[in-house]
């Protein structure tokens, strides 16, 4: 998740660019840079690493002079975070910014090298500079030169491109990746998001997938990339500048629950092989006799990225068959645990940099075992010292309780499982090949269940929005989900709350129970699944208020609880994705109507670099 911003008319555009990129900096800030016509045939680029800061004082070094320009705020997703990767990419005359994944990039990145194209970045977005320098060198105008590339690459982008030859015009396009046009008198601007415009104008034009446009001062001309031309009505927007940065969410935690499809999405593009029913290797990192060679995996990580790890163990010993343990870093560092060349370490986490999981890893690197790094922050310290790095694609995540980056991380390590399982013999080609189709239908399945299921939950936080103490209950797949449920509501309700694997209840917490205590159950209809119903009725029996949350028509689930949350009926794999989702969605709603502070809360910092 990249910010891009385009300006056309008689301003200069760069303070419009920058302030743009300012109101973007939530879709990432590892690198930003701008790209003007600076008159007499040129493009003049100023790029600089970290926050927009760095970048606005390339530019009172060295000023932008120019009215018409593009600008990127980037959030690394191929190559690490430095200046040669940062965007706008040159090539020939051609600048581009990019937000997106271009899927084919390696083999488009063989094909121009063998074309004798000096490619200088490690990053997908370069190569379609160089396609489209191509495509104009053989006398095409800059509009047909991008809808002939386009129509060649494959993946999801949202581009702006300026031509050195047409100074007057920004072509931009849009597949996957989001793109919006602001009209205004004798003014045309793109961005990837309403807020980065809204101190400009309120006329906006939502570009559609596979459509393109060609942006000049009079205004934007739109097609689609077979050149059809596409008549597309104005859009007023009325939101707030904070409203907007929150794409109208009251706080960027409900958002980031909501981007979950797109960031499963953008997490499994790429990776799933569906012709051939198979997960392509080759994105995880791993040697296909690595994979053969491991006897034991360790999956080490803190917080909710523990809960993901532990699904992770879940899918690697019943894919993969490998003996496989998780551990709390923080209590697997300095106690001499036993870790050799036949292990392979799993470090999963968000931001790449939380301090107990990167020393347990280093610790682990130096007992001989492998790491493969499960994170979302490209470049960041995990990665760096790991031996292989299989990145989840979330997008920045603000708020302090994870969301997207959990169902994501969860989505990468049942990926690995699967690979790992087929590479061993453990796994069926057509064992892979039904789970491949799965998780291609899984995003849809995330948004029907969002959907479908947010206003019941906010009802029940309602009603219980004063209860002292809450249970989570959840066997095998749905034991972690219990347990993320009730640190979900701990962390930002400061509500009492408690995940247990629902066979130790009647080992000592079910005298927790009575008619004060919600207690969620998480009964799928999976292999525990009759057991989960006995827990219910257990729970029920004490007076406990119930909540199910069950397969959609469960009308046993029903009558054991007092409410059901349904979810879609899925194959086991798949169930953490979706029950997690009411359980997110619970905690949002019981702070929001408590009155915490969602989005940071006390106490508590996005990445905990302290020990
Ligand atoms: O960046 P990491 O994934 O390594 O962070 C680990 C935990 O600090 C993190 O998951 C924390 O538990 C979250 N606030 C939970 O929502």
């Amino acid at each position: 998740m990249c910010g891009i911003v385009g300006y056309v008319g008689p301003e200069a555009c760069a303070p419009i660019l920058l302030d743009g990129l300012r109101r973007l900096e939530y879709r990432g800030y590892d690198s930003a840079g701008l790209a003007v016509h600076g008159g007499a045939g040129s493009i003049d680029v100023r790029r600089a690493v970290g926050k927009l800061r760095n970048l606005e004082g390339a530019l009172r070094e060295r000023p932008l002079e120019g009215q018409v320009g593009i600008g990127h705020t980037r959030w690394a997703t191929h190559g690490r975070p430095s200046e040669v990767n940062a965007h706008p990419h040159v090539a020939g005359g051609i600048a581009v910014v990019h937000n997106g994944i271009i899927e084919n990039h390696l083999e488009v990145r063989r094909q121009l090298l063998e074309k004798g194209c000096e490619i200088l970045s490690d990053t997908d977005t370069e190569l379609v500079a160089h396609l489209v320098h191509l495509e104009v060198a053989q006398g095409k105008d800059i509009e047909t030169a991008v809808r002939a590339v386009l129509n060649t690459i494959e993946g999801a982008y949202a581009i702006a491109v300026l031509s050195v030859d047409e100074p007057e015009r920004i072509v931009v396009a849009k597949s996957a990746s989001p793109l919006v046009i602001g009209l205004a008198e004798g003014e045309t601007y793109c961005a990837s998001d309403v807020p980065a415009l809204l101190p400009y104008t309120r006329r906006m034009v939502f570009l559609e997938d596979e459509e393109m446009a060609v942006l000049e001062a009079g205004g934007a001309r739109i097609t689609t990339l077979k050149g059809e031309p596409v008549e597309r009505a104005e859009t007023q927007i009325d939101w707030s500048p904070v409203m907007a940065e929150k794409a109208g969410y009251k706080h960027f935690m409900l958002k980031e629950i909501f981007e979950q499809p797109r960031a499963l999405e953008d997490t499994l593009r790429g990776r799933l092989d569906r012709q051939n029913g198979a997960i392509r290797g080759e994105e995880i990192g791993l040697a296909p006799e690595k994979a053969k060679a491991i006897d034991r995996v360790v999956l080490l990580a803190c917080g909710t990225s523990h809960h993901a790890a532990m699904t992770g163990r879940y899918f690697i010993e019943t894919m993969a068959r490998i003996p496989t343990v998780v551990e709390l870093a923080s209590e697997f560092r300095g106690r001499g645990a036993v870790i050799g060349e036949g292990d392979l370490v799993i470090a999963v986490s968000q931001s790449g940099e939380t301090l107990d999981t990167l020393m347990a890893a280093k610790e682990a690197k130096a007992g001989g075992a492998t790491v493969l790094a499960i994170a979302n922050v490209i470049g960041s310290a995990i990665p760096r010292m790991a031996d292989a790095v299989f990145y989840t694609h979330a997008g920045p995540e603000i708020g302090v309780a994870s969301t997207k980056c959990f169902t994501t991380q969860v989505v990468n390590l049942l990926m690995v499982a699967a690979w790992l399982g087929h590479q061993r013999g453990a796994m069926s080609d057509e064992a892979l090949a039904e789970l491949v189709e799965d998780l291609a239908r899984m995003p849809q399945l995330v948004s029907d269940t969002l959907k479908g299921t947010r206003q019941l939950v906010a009802n029940l936080a309602r009603r219980y929005v004063d209860a002292r103490d809450v249970l989570f209950l959840g066997r095998g797949l749905s034991f972690p989900i219990a347990l993320e449920g009730a640190l979900k509501l701990k962390e930002i309700s400061y509500v009492h709350a408690e995940g247990y694997a629902a066979g130790e209840m009647k080992h000592g917490p079910i005298a927790l129970i009575d008619s004060t205590v919600p207690v969620v159950v998480l009964a799928p209809k999976d292999s525990s699944y009759e057991r989960s119903i006995g827990n219910l009725e257990e729970a029920k029996a004490r007076e406990a208020m119930v909540i199910a949350i069950g397969t959609e028509g469960d009308e046993k689930a029903r009558e054991v609880s007092h409410d059901l949350i349904e979810i879609p009926e899925v194959p086991e794999a798949l169930t953490p994705f979706l029950t997690v989702l009411p359980l997110q969605l619970y905690a949002y709603y019981v702070a929001d109507f408590k009155g915490t502070d969602v989005d940071q809360p006390r106490n508590l910092a996005k990445t905990v670099t302290v020990e």
